[in-house]
């Protein structure tokens, strides 16, 4: 791997291949997540950017005939060891997903969901956490007075930023996002990149996107894939600017496919 590391490296995988049945998704892939960076992943539709995504907290697991081999690290644990607690990995490494998910609640219930998972009942504290994450989501202005109303109202930009919050209720350490603007119109997107900038004080974020213009704005480190492969893994600016494969110059110059 050719990329400078400067930050402390949060998840760190290493010849990760996954097979879903008898094919290949994944091949032989290397990437280092360092803590409080956007490393984003892109690659024409197909190339695996979501599995490799869902890899990182073992979201695959889900998916019936996946088996995946090599070793992702998270704070240098094995997530893939055995005995791994999975749902508390779920809880360190959460996901946001491409389409808006809220549940069909009020917007105050979406929050407060996995705080109520966790047991956590008192009125107070329940208030002052879904009022720190709406915050910390960027939203909080716009609904601090429709609490009680449904979540489904509200316009899809805020949806997933709904989605953020509910998150954020539970603390995760790295935030993994799928494409998460892709339903979204461009000052939408504009508000959730932002959202991203303001995020990685305190959370490391791994983002697919299809979208180049907004890895080279958003993100310190990126991933070309491309058929399974890690392509090209290098900082954001060297890697749109100096690419060091020839593939990833055909595709960020637009002459792939
Ligand atoms: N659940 C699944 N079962 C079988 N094949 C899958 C599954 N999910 C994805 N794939 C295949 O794995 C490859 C990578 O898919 P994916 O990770 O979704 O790519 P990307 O997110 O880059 O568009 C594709 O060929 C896709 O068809
Ligand atoms: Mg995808």
């Amino acid at each position: 791997m050719e990329s400078k590391i400067f930050a402390p490296l949060k998840m760190e995988i290493s010849n990760v291949d996954l097979f879903y049945g008898k094919f290949q998704a994944l091949k032989s892939v290397n990437m280092a997540v360092q803590q409080n960076i956007i490393t984003a992943l892109i690659g024409p539709s197909g190339c695996g950017k979501s599995t490799l995504l869902r890899a990182l907290n073992r979201m695959n697991d889900l998916i019936p005939g996946v088996k995946i081999t090599g070793k992702i690290l998270l704070d240098q644990t094995d997530i893939y060891k055995s005995g791994m607690a999975v749902t508390e990995l779920r809880t360190r490494v959460g996901m946001v997903f491409q389409r808006p998910n809220p549940f069909p609640l009020s917007i105050y219930d979406n929050v407060a969901y996995g705080l109520r998972v966790a047991g956590i009942t008192g009125k107070k504290e329940l208030n002052e956490i879904v009022e720190k994450s709406l915050v910390g989501a960027w939203l909080w202005d716009q609904v601090k007075d429709k609490l009680n109303r449904s979540a489904l109202d509200l316009p899809l930009d805020q949806q997933q930023r709904l989605c953020v919050a509910r998150l954020l209720t539970i603390q995760p350490e790295v935030i993994l996002m799928d494409e998460p603007c892709s339903s979204l119109d461009p000052i939408a997107t504009m508000k959730i990149e932002e959202l991203m900038i303001e995020l990685k004080k305190n959370y490391t974020i791994v983002i697919v996107t299809h979208n180049m213009q907004q890895a080279s704005r958003v993100s310190d480190y990126t991933g070309y894939m491309l058929l399974g492969e890690m392509i090209e893994f290098n900082d954001t600016k060297t890697l749109f600017t100096r690419p060091s494969k020839q593939l990833t110059e055909d595709y960020i110059s637009g002459k792939y496919g």
